[in-house]
């Protein structure tokens, strides 16, 4: 398992931020998700330094969909990222968190209008529009309010960031957001454009996730720089905001291959200003939204592991963990890969396949199809790295399993950031 940030083999046990993962289990049980603070918030800072222009402004939006509570939203206000929220939910942990709600995006295809008044309410900073009739909405609850709202409407590249060809799509299917060039997103744009109490700013393109290829990205600047152009030129508007969403890809296993992070942003940016400056644009800001990148290599999930099965007409090694799908369906869902040890027995020879099942009533529930590692024991701590994005923030209490909780590690010292579920939290809403 390749060990991130602060994480080390001492003497055959595995330490991430000076705790050791023996003595974490014991104190928080199992499963437990452990965040490195210390690459948290170098990563953060990647971000912060990799993403800079001095033709306009750059913010750093944290997509706290990969994972939302309240101390790593701290810890991206801290380190200066702005935050991108897709739910009342979300939106919520920001302020209870006291994050500044200036520096907040509020996202999502179908936001209510709960969702859209609590912004408004509680001051959040833009609001990035998804269609029309969520832009009449929006307009109907701004009408009366003399702050307004800054806007940003989403609209689609038709970039398919997983080939090495750009395949624009003449037109998209995308749930998300409006088509660049169609006739009813300009309508859109001139609508936000004239709406009192709604300032609309720019636009705003994601273009997938967990995305290796630089070029997508770079060819993502070039078309919707191009569509500011064309916004100019049929409707007379100039917009000067220019938002391309997250999408960074990290690595999971051996077969990824992320680019560097810091030299990449670097290139972005003088892109964007290029492009921007080649078209006679003049922009403001320019804004990018990583989720994944931020968190995924920072967490690590251990397992106590139970009972192990040797089953002789597959020739196969099983061991079960005391979790699975319920706190990370990413296999389940994606036949997403991770790689993992036995993190108190690190010195040991890796001479054995396992497949790593988890304790749901589902075949599927198969964390790790194969993984080499030492004869494994009942009572041995497995840890499954880079779990950090979309794990706890995709669990779910399928079979009644409770969420585990989740620590930060930093300096030899280790912090609850979410505490365990217990059965009682389970029942809460039963009725009798
Ligand atoms: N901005 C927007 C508008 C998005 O829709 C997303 C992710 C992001 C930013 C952050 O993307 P990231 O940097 O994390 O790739 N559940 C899936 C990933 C879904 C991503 C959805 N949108 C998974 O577990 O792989």
């Amino acid at each position: 398992m390749k060990l991130f940030g602060t994480m080390e083999n001492v003497n055959g046990m595995l330490h991430i931020g000076g705790v050791p993962a023996d003595f974490a289990v014991r104190k928080y049980g199992t499963p437990l998700i452990i965040y490195d603070e210390t690459l948290l918030r170098d990563t953060c800072r990647t971000f912060r330094d990799g993403f800079r222009s001095d033709a306009f402004e750059t913010v750093v939006t944290y997509a706290s969909k990969a994972f939302s509570c309240k101390a790593v939203v701290r810890v991206a206000e801290e380190e200066g990222l702005s935050l991108d929220v897709v739910s009342y939910g979300e939106m919520y942990t920001a302020k209870a968190a006291g994050f500044p709600m200036h520096k907040v995006y509020l996202h999502g295809n179908n936001k209510s209008d709960d969702e859209l008044r609590a912004a408004l309410a509680w001051g959040v900073g833009t609001i990035i529009v998804d269609g029309m009739a969520e832009a009449k909405r929006l307009a109907r609850l701004t009408v009366d309010d003399i702050r307004g709202i800054d806007v940003i409407l989403r609209v689609n590249p038709g970039i398919d960031a997983h080939t090495h060809e750009y395949i624009r799509t003449a037109t998209s299917d995308s749930k998300f957001g409006m088509a660049v060039g169609a006739p009813e997103t300009a309508a859109t744009l001139r609508f936000l454009h004239e709406a009192p109490g709604i300032r609309l700013r720019g636009i705003h393109c994601h273009i997938g996730s967990q995305i290796f290829e630089e070029d997508s990205f770079l060819k993502a600047v070039e078309v919707m720089t191009d569509y500011l152009v064309d916004i100019r030129t049929q409707t007379g508007i100039a917009l000067d905001v220019l938002n391309l969403g997250g999408g960074f890809g990290v690595y999971y296993t051996d077969t990824d291959r992320p680019f560097a992070l810091k030299p990449f942003l670097t290139r972005l940016a003088k892109h964007i200003r290029d492009c921007a400056a080649a078209r006679d644009i003049t922009l403001s800001r320019a804004i990018i939204e990583p989720g994944r990148a931020v968190v995924c290599n920072a967490g690590t999930t251990l397992y106590r592991v139970g009972d192990t099965k040797y089953l002789s007409a597959a020739a196969l090694h099983y061991l079960f963990i005391d979790g699975g799908m319920a706190d990370n369906p990413r296999p389940a869902l994606y036949q997403a890969q991770y790689e993992a040890c036995l993190a108190n027995r690190m010195n040991e020879v890796a001479e054995k396949t396992w497949r790593v099942g988890g304790k749901c009533c589902e075949s599927g529930d198969i964390l790790i199809p194969a993984v080499k590692m030492p004869d494994v024991r009942t009572g041995d701590i497995l840890a499954v790295g880079s779990t950090g994005a979309y794990t706890y923030s995709m669990s779910g209490h399928y079979n009644r399993l409770p969420k585990p909780a989740v620590i930060f590690v930093r300096d030899g010292r280790d912090r609850p950031v979410i505490r365990r579920e217990t059965p009682d939290d389970l029942i809460q809403y039963d009725m009798d």
